[in-house]
């Protein structure tokens, strides 16, 4: 028995942001963002106008189409994020309310980065038991809110961008085709290189009445340590995911990197010795979207008719926690 992801959809918002309109806000320059990550211009929400939920939700609808299927067919949500609307709950229940589901499970996945691959993991177990047969794969991301889009932020306010992505999963009919396997991993000793520390149910949030002039209120990036362990780290988890299944880079047909950095992308590029056009990069307009970056990237794959039948695709994921996975798939 395997799962099969048989729909996929995106959404982003409108409001485009280039590298020229950041230059407005911060010390930057297009030719620094490009040269170091590749980044040309990504979405921005503007308040009022989308929320992470309501991103997820166009994105669903947009997947479940393209699967044949309605919201009541859905009987599990997985839903990745890191920029959730409320501290809690989580969005998936959002979501389930505002698509009119039934009262269906509703998780909600911390992976941050690798929040995507870490939901198609939990959702193939599920299917793969038996459990259930339809669920929806959730990665949505509103990030620009806790940018710090002054000079002082200009490391990480640069890089990042909000859109959601969406999968549906059912069981695979003919049993070959599917998830093969999935593969994932943390090492929380680093969580201090990439994190955003508040609101933090620590205690200092409830009494700390300066927390609006506090750093810690904006993502810190040790940017170069960051680049180092991922590039590491995703060759290995896609080594992992293919020797699981007797492979070598060369049987990868598409491989679709998470969107941290393009240079990040080349290199393990580079390191599994595959074409340009086998992998596929669209950082270049959106940025780096979190855990919404892969199913972004498979909703465009799929308007591109790329992703074909019997084709072996690596999805493969690095962030912070760190957390890094990969699942190979057989389309
Ligand atoms: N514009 C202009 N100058 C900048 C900017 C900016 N936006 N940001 C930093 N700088 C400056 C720094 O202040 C520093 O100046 P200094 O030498 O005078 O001190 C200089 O550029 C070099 O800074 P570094 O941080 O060493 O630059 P680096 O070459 O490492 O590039 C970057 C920074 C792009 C963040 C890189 O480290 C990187 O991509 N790291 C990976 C991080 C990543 O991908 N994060 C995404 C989230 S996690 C994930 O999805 C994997």
């Amino acid at each position: 028995m395997k799962s099969k992801i048989v729909g996929v959809g995106h959404y982003v918002p409108d409001n485009v942001v280039t590298n020229a309109d950041l230059e407005k806000m911060m010390d930057t320059s297009s030719d620094w963002i490009i040269e170091r990550t590749g980044i040309q211009e990504r979405r921005w929400v503007v308040p009022g106008q989308d929320t992470n939920s309501g991103m997820a939700i166009k994105a669903s609808h947009m997947a479940l189409e393209r699967a044949g299927l309605s919201p009541s067919d859905i009987d599990f949500i997985v839903f990745a994020t890191l920029s959730p609307e409320y501290f809690f709950p989580g969005p998936g229940v959002t979501l389930q309310h505002e698509m009119g589901m039934d009262t269906v499970g509703a998780l909600d996945i911390r992976a941050q980065c690798s929040g995507f691959i870490y939901g198609l993991s939990v959702a193939d177990q599920y299917i793969k038991s038996g459990m259930y047969k339809n669920i929806l794969v959730v990665g949505s991301e509103v990030q620009n809110i806790v940018l710090d889009k002054t000079t002082r932020g200009r490391g990480t306010a640069v890089l990042f961008g909000d859109g959601a992505g969406a999968a549906v999963l059912q069981p695979s009919r003919d049993g070959q085709s599917g998830i093969l396997s999935t593969h994932l991993h943390s090492q929380g000793e680093h969580r201090d290189l990439l994190c955003l520390k508040e609101p933090g149910a620590t205690g200092e949030r409830f009494i700390n009445q300066g927390l609006e002039q506090s750093m810690d209120i904006y993502p810190i990036m040790d940017g170069p340590a960051v680049f180092k362990h991922a590039v590491t780290r995703f060759d290995e988890v896609i080594r992992e995911s293919l020797e699981a299944n007797g492979m070598q880079p060369s049987d990868i047909d598409l491989f679709v990197p998470h969107q941290a950095n393009l240079r990040i992308s080349q290199m393990v590029q580079r390191k599994l010795r595959l074409r340009d056009d086998q992998v596929f990069n669209n950082i270049q307009r959106y940025g780096n979207t979190t855990a919404a970056t892969i199913p972004i990237a498979l909703s465009e794959l799929w308007e591109q008719v790329r992703l074909q039948p019997g084709k072996i695709i690596s999805l493969a994921a690095f962030g912070s926690g760190f957390t890094w996975a990969s699942a190979l798939i057989r389309w």
